[in-house]
């Protein structure tokens, strides 16, 4: 028997002047949707923006529902939109922010399982790996260089067929 050991991998920037201004605009954007989630049962907010290799920016913020397995996370919501509008067009980036008042979020909210599977299926697609920064109420940024740093090991279409 043999076991594998796989290393992910991410950086870490201690205040926003150290990124460049696409990721700083980027972030400020995640903010943005931040503020209008619709999180009443959890008070849990978070904000998602993509950048496309078009540039264009879309955003999303996760949606609650009373049933509470019909809502949906903030990266879904702005990834899904930027593919139903933009299908095919590379994310080079998403950006996320997450947020309450019930306690201090000192660390970056990682994507959960879900909305990794959701960036791993646009990340194949294109071919290409994608950018992953995360913040919560610090200064500190999370910079993650492709969905694999997340989620290693992936299931992805290819494992469909022979
Ligand atoms: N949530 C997100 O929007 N993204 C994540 O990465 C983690 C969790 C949302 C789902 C739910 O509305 C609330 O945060 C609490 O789980």
């Amino acid at each position: 028997m043999i076991t594998h050991k796989l290393t992910v991998a991410y950086t870490e920037a201690s205040q926003l002047s150290q990124l460049e201004d696409e990721d700083i605009k980027l972030l400020k954007e995640a903010w943005e949707a931040c503020d209008s989630a619709y999180a009443p049962y959890s008070q849990f907010h978070v904000g998602a923006a993509v950048r496309l290799a078009n540039d264009l920016i879309f955003k999303g913020n996760n949606q609650e529902n009373a049933a509470y397995p019909s809502g949906i996370c903030a990266e879904r919501v702005a990834v899904f939109s930027a593919s139903a509008t933009n299908p095919g067009v590379q994310i080079k980036t998403i950006a996320v922010v997450a947020k309450t008042k019930i306690f201090n979020l000192a660390v970056p909210v990682t994507p959960c399982g879900a909305c990794r599977q959701v960036i791993a299926e646009y990340e194949t697609l294109a071919g290409k790996p994608i950018r992953i920064i995360l913040q919560g109420n610090s200064e500190k940024i999370w910079i993650i260089d492709g969905i694999a740093n997340l989620l290693p090991l992936m299931f992805h279409g290819g494992d469909l067929k022979k």
